[in-house]
């Protein structure tokens, strides 16, 4: 059975019905969740606040919009709350209808999805491993619509800055996911999100459910030109953002201790986790985030469904790489996690691979 065949990692329940172990046993290497864990005050809310969940939730979050717009210095007409980035991805291009959209690929899966479900057809460019995954120019992408991760699922990779002023200047409509960009410490400087609220031609996607550890709670919010907010907001399911959801999102976007933790460990333990793969003879490619892309290219023998089962069969679980378009079965991606579970990581790799 496939461990992705939902379409994601970190899919606990397949793996405890592929392999017999518990869900709270397994080693998740496979979603790229902040490995801290929800900030306590996830907790301490949902304790004192779960009568609330009696009423129905505002159905315009007003009171997160307005955090969101304070935090990131935009107006609030320019954000759109949703039920996890994934609703939005969906939104957007159901609202917009782009006849044709120009992908990255390898990239997140649900870009493709979204376009076909609304009608649509996706050009791919690819992304070379020669040139470490990193999007170099803008030139096979005059086209209507493109959709961009940025950074990118799964290489971990920031756009160029100049390659996204080609884009403004083709006149692209910009579609740009940046789910993971806050793990990346020049995340203000960046970001999209400020052009986003004022320019017609730039959307951005942005995930509370990475940084925050909080999938199972679902919430994301998009920046846009205001009128278009109007519009996107008239598509959206009722009530689709939680009572719970719009809690934990005001309170966590206060999180700054939390925050500077995140940003401080992953400056020291991508470097090191990157290395020790490396001296296992793993190929890793560079990451602005907190996941690594690693190839399996110069291990004879092995293949990311090999190594996948033999480290399940450990209670590892990786993401299998070769599914997302653009890569051969020679690749896996892994989230980064604290010391003490990648140390497990690589003695478990290195007995697999001996
Ligand atoms: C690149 C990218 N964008 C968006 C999402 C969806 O995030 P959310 O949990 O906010 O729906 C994911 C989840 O894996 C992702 O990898």
């Amino acid at each position: 059975m496939k461990l992705e065949r939902y379409g994601h990692g970190g899919d606990l329940a397949t793996a405890t019905e592929a392999y017999g172990l518990p869900q709270e046993s397994w080693l998740d290497y496979s979603s790229n969740m902040n490995p801290w864990g929800p900030p306590e005050i996830v907790g301490e809310l949902m304790k004192e606040h779960w009568r609330d969940v009696a009423k129905y939730p505002d159905p315009a979050v007003r009171r997160l919009r307005a955090k969101l717009s304070e935090t990131y210095r935009i107006p609030a007409e320019s954000i759109l709350v949703g039920n996890g980035a994934a609703e939005l991805i969906d939104l957007v291009v159901r609202v917009f209808k782009p006849e044709e959209t120009v992908l990255a690929r390898p990239s997140f899966s649900e870009y493709e999805e979204a376009v076909l479900k609304a009608g649509g057809r996706t050009r791919s460019v690819l992304l070379r491993e020669e040139r470490m995954f990193e999007l170099a120019n803008a030139r096979e992408f005059a086209s209507g619509a493109v959709f961009l991760g940025h950074p990118n699922n799964p290489t971990g990779r920031l756009i160029p800055a100049h390659v996204l002023d080609e884009l403004r200047e083709a006149g692209s409509r910009m579609i740009i996911d940046e789910a993971f960009m806050d793990f990346v410490p020049d995340e203000e400087e960046l970001s999209y999100i400020r052009r986003a609220s004022e320019s017609e031609q730039i959307q951005v996607i942005r995930s509370m459910t990475k940084f925050y550890a909080i999938p199972g709670i679902r919430l994301g919010f998009m920046v846009a030109h205001p009128d278009l907010i109007r519009r996107l907001a008239e598509a959206q399911t009722a009530w689709s953002v939680n009572f719970l959801a719009q809690l934990v999102g005001e309170a966590v976007l206060d999180e700054r201790a939390y925050a500077e933790r995140t940003k401080t460990w992953l400056l020291e333990e991508r470097p090191w986790l990157s290395g020790e793969l490396r001296s296992l003879g793993l190929v890793v490619y560079p990451s602005d985030v907190n996941f690594l892309l690693v190839s399996l290219a110069g291990l004879e023998g092995w293949n990311v469904g090999r190594l996948q089962r033999a480290m399940a069969g450990r209670g590892i679980l990786i993401r299998d790489a070769s599914l997302f378009e653009g890569l051969n079965d020679s690749y896996f991606r892994i989230a980064i996690r604290l010391r003490p579970d990648n140390e497990r990581l690589i003695k478990e790799l290195k007995e697999c691979l001996r």
